[in-house]
């Protein structure tokens, strides 16, 4: 299942990616934190359920982030996929489910909401997109996968950030396939893909 907030296009390429099934993966449900956005749209014209969270309608983050485990435990998901999903996920979520997020910048230089502001800001000539495993910080949890992308002179915040997308889509589309066909490890930091292979 996937998790939205914004246009969904890394979303659409998981929808898309889906209509192999030798993809290995299937869209369950589609979750947003609010309203009115792409995301939830490109879901429906899949016709693939969705649903709406708001932390603005519950009392507490944690009341938020126990609705919205229930809400996803609804669709029994193997995995849940944080596709430009801009809140951070709470203990209830975490602990019931793997968690992978797509993030535009090569961890962990850039971590948090302005990832590609903040990358142009500081000058650097490299930066890229990363797919890790989330844990109870922000953009913190072990790297699964990463790409490079080259600033360009003249980029922008939007032009740096359309030619990361490129990128991260095809990245998350290739990880979550390869996690739903092969399984994965995690050993400390370290994030295998694959199962494990047996020592004799
Ligand atoms: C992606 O760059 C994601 O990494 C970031 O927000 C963007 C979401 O794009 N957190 P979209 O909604 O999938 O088009």
């Amino acid at each position: 299942m996937v998790l939205v907030s914004g246009s969904g296009t890394n979303l659409q390429a998981l929808l898309d990616a889906s209509a192999d099934e030798a993809f290995g993966a299937r869209v369950v449900a589609v979750g947003a934190d609010r309203d009115g956005i792409e995301g939830l749209s490109r879901a429906e014209r899949s016709g693939v359920p969705t649903f709406v969270q708001k932390v603005g309608d519950h009392a507490t983050r944690d009341q938020w982030d126990e609705a919205l485990a229930a809400r996803i435990a609804d669709f029994k998901p193997d995995l849940v996929v944080s596709a430009g999903f801009m809140k951070i996920l709470g203990s209830r979520v975490l602990g019931s489910f793997p968690v992978v997020n797509t993030h535009p910048a090569l961890l962990p230089a850039f971590q948090g909401a302005h990832a590609v502001r903040e990358a142009l800001a500081y000058g650097v000539r490299l930066t890229g997109c990363t797919v890790h495993l989330v844990d109870a910080g922000v953009d913190t949890g072990p790297v699964i996968a990463q790409e490079a992308v080259a600033v360009q002179d003249g980029d922008d915040e939007d032009s740096l950030h359309e030619r990361i997308k490129t990128v991260e889509r095809r990245l998350l589309v290739e990880i979550v396939g390869r996690m739903a066909r092969d399984g994965w490890t995690v050993s400390g930091r370290t994030v295998r893909l694959g199962r494990p292979t047996r020592r004799s």
